[in-house]
């Protein structure tokens, strides 16, 4: 029964965690933050590819494909914070098509520009198109209130994946 229960509450919280990314994907963001907080700070990294794919989720319709650098894997796997620099990029395909491609990067010193209340450490977030292309409309803050529950993790959700990653 408490397997099944959980199973369940796991699902809900899927769920909503897409909800909440598709919520971000059309520039809703109740923070009440205003424009230009520093996420344009963010350049598409265009190779991405030469670091290391650490992770898959597939759920249903949508599928997650996620690489970050092999220093951030070395770091993590040593038990260390990942290092300055660090950017972690997520594909999101729903129905086998890739609507999203979500980019965390960290940098020494990035999360002052933030409330205390705000910032997710050193991390600032951005959403691009297919295309490539930055979503302007959505500046990145919904992305840190989420992101902020996994401080013990550097903030990072599938930090414990990177352990496993070859
Ligand atoms: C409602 C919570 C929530 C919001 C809002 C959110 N994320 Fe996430 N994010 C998650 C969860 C949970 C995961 C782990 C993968 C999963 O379960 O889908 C994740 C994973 C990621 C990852 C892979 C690294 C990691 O932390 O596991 C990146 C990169 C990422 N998100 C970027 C973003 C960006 C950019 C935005 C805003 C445009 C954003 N996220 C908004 C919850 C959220």
């Amino acid at each position: 029964m408490k397997v099944v229960a959980a199973f369940v509450l796991c699902m809900a919280f899927s769920l909503g965690v897409a909800a909440l990314h598709a919520e971000t994907m059309t520039g809703a963001d109740s923070s009440g933050a205003t424009a230009a907080v520093g996420n344009e700070l963010i350049a598409f990294p265009e190779s991405y590819r030469d670091g290391v794919h650490y992770n898959t989720i597939d759920r249903g319709s949508i599928r997650e494909e996620m690489y970050t650098s092999e220093a951030a894997i070395a770091a993590a796997k040593s038990g260390k914070p990942l290092p300055d620099g660090t950017v972690i990029l997520n594909e999101w395909y729903e129905d086998g098509q890739l609507t999203h491609y979500f980019v965390m990067e960290k940098r020494i010193g990035w999360g002052a520009d933030y409330s205390e209340d705000a910032r997710a450490g050193d991390w600032r977030f951005r959403d691009f198109h297919p295309d490539r292309s930055p979503n302007l409309s959505d500046n990145g803050t919904g992305c840190m209130a989420c992101h902020r529950s996994q401080a013990a993790k550097d903030f990072v959700w599938t930090r414990d994946r990177m352990n496993e990653a070859k």
